[in-house]
């Protein structure tokens, strides 16, 4: 898992400023937060309990509650694997053992370099595809073991050399 370093807890000053003493305002600065940061860290949500007087349980219960709140960081790349029968009887499982081989992420984790999450779901709508990913909202059909490396390596390439013009 990830090794993350602290957050910069400047980026919620605002919003504390402006919600910290308004009564049931945690759904609020939790969204704004992962508005922010792309999901909750911890030493945020430690930051969010001391300003707001809350105990951490309580924003940690809250966090976990609700589906759209993210815990874990999302990579550049988010991965999703249909698991729909289609897919599954063509091999998806072979699908999801290479990605794994690859990347060594599972379903739910992310690189540790923060490149690739790896997310499986439920059928993507394509199943003429089958076995299908979709990677930021892009489609890749008749998918084999080789053929979703090759995505992955390509994607990981076109990163690298973002990085060299940036
Ligand atoms: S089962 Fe995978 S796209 Fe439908």
């Amino acid at each position: 898992m990830n090794q993350q370093a602290p957050s910069d807890l400047t980026l919620i000053e605002p919003t504390l400023t402006k919600y910290a003493d308004v009564p049931g305002s945690l759904i609020a600065i939790l969204q704004a937060t992962q508005d922010v940061y792309g999901y909750l860290p911890m030493d945020v949500m430690e930051h969010i309990a001391q300003r707001t007087n809350t105990p951490i349980a309580t924003i940690v219960g809250v966090a976990t509650f609700y589906a759209q709140f993210r815990l874990e960081p999302v990579g550049k790349y988010l991965i999703m694997l249909c698991q729909g029968t289609a897919c599954h009887v063509n091999g998806s499982e072979l699908i999801s053992s290479a990605i794994t081989d690859e990347l060594g992420i599972e379903d739910g984790q992310t690189t540790e370099d923060g490149l690739f999450s790896l997310k499986h779901v439920a059928c993507l709508g394509c199943c003429s595809l089958s076995p299908v990913m979709m990677i930021n909202g892009k489609t890749y059909g008749s998918l084999t073991p080789d053929k979703a490396r090759k995505v992955l390596r390509g994607l990981a390439e076109q990163d690298a050399k973002e990085g060299e013009q940036a």
